[in-house]
């Protein structure tokens, strides 16, 4: 062993400090918060779902007529299959839960303004990956809601003016559900939506540390928050208990609220309730209450709104005297956000 190391440190000899040295960078005071650590949870759950993913992908398999069957196998014969399929549905859950975390904690706290927009546009871009691996995911068991949701969503994207029908088509392989579309959303799933969150994410990582973390702009700084701090070892050790923390959450949930399986898919039977996820359900009711064309009008202006939202609020902050206006439309947001999702949850229709 001991030749076998001075052999290795003849050829790469770097040692702690050097690490240190080359990746450290001193953080503003108030990064020692815990709630400024929630951009590295959903990296850590990322992280948690490509292993998981990839376990799961050894017997996994993608036809209609084996998706289930093999979910079911994972699920009550592989050794620790539903400790990996558990793990995975909740780390599903919990990142879409962390994106969201942090981006309310950006929000808040301005950090998306400039010279920060794009880093904001990159993370919308996250948004909607994460969204959509949620999505795929959830179709690919091929249980009765999973079909179900698939056709339902299929509909609603072939409403879309001018593109929809083609939307539909590249979703599904054709015009209806068909003996591609499994392939096509594992496809998108397990290959495509990662690899672009591995690229999104190394950019979005990449202009964080070249532009450094924003200063808090809402209080007058504490001594304390003005005493910058390392980001190894320091800043390391917090998002180490985070994920920690996260672990330990996820192995309860897949142990005492394991994921159901429900009834295989039949497409020749309409359930009589179909729920989407709980991360669709504000845009799911927002469907209910208005007209189709109205509601995805609406949808695609909030989604541009969004995306736009740092160049807005330069425009609000320069042309009015809001300058904190966006506090007051976040809390708004945030209120009916909840309050549809709620709505969505407690009615069966
Ligand atoms: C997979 C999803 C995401 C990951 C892994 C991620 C990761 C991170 C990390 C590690 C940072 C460094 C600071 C921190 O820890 O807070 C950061 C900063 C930032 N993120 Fe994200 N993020 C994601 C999604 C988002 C979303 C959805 C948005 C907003 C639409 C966003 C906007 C930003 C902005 C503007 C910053 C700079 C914050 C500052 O300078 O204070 N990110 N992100």
């Amino acid at each position: 062993m001991g030749s076998f190391s001075s052999w290795f440190s003849q050829r790469f000899s770097i040692s702690g400090k050097d690490v240190q040295e080359t990746f450290n960078e001193p953080l503003p005071g108030h990064m020692r918060h815990w709630w400024f650590c929630l951009g590295g949870a959903p990296m850590y759950l990322f992280f948690i779902q490509l292993i998981t993913g990839i376990l799961l992908c050894f017997y996994y398999e993608t036809s209609a007529t084996k998706a289930y069957e093999s979910v079911r196998y994972i699920t009550e014969n592989v050794s620790f299959g539903w400790y990996i399929r558990n793990t995975h549905k909740w780390g599903a859950t919990l990142m879409v839960a962390a994106v969201i975390l942090h981006q309310i904690r950006v929000f808040f706290t301005g950090a998306y303004r400039k010279p920060r927009e794009l880093n904001w546009i990159i993370g919308m871009l996250l948004l909607t990956c994460t969204l959509m691996l949620g999505f795929t995911g959830y179709s690919l068991v091929y249980e009765q809601l999973s079909y179900w949701g698939v056709t339902v969503s299929a509909n609603i994207t072939e409403s879309i003016p001018i593109i929809g029908p083609t939307l539909k088509n590249f979703m599904l392989g054709g015009e209806q559900y068909n003996e591609y579309t499994l392939s096509r959303f594992f496809i998108i799933h397990a290959a495509i939506l990662p690899v672009a969150v591995c690229l999104l994410v190394a950019i979005h990582i990449g202009i964080a540390r070249i532009q450094g973390i924003s200063n808090l702009q809402f209080k007058r700084p504490t001594p304390e928050d003005e005493k910058p701090f390392n980001l190894i070892p320091d800043h390391l050790y917090t998002e180490l208990i985070v994920g920690l923390v996260i672990m330990v959450i996820i192995t309860v949930l897949a142990t005492v609220f394991p994921a159901p399986l429900g009834p295989k898919a039949d497409p020749t039977t309409t359930p009589e309730v179909i729920k989407p996820e709980w991360f669709f359900f504000t845009m799911y009711r927002w469907l209910k209450l208005f007209s189709r064309t109205t509601a995805l009008l609406s949808s695609g202006a909030i989604i541009l709104i969004m995306f736009a939202w740092p160049f807005i609020d330069a425009s609000i902050r320069k042309r009015t005297r809001f300058k904190e206006a966006s506090v007051w439309i976040g809390i708004f947001v945030v209120f009916c956000i909840v309050f549809l999702t709620m709505w969505e949850a407690l009615v069966e229709h």
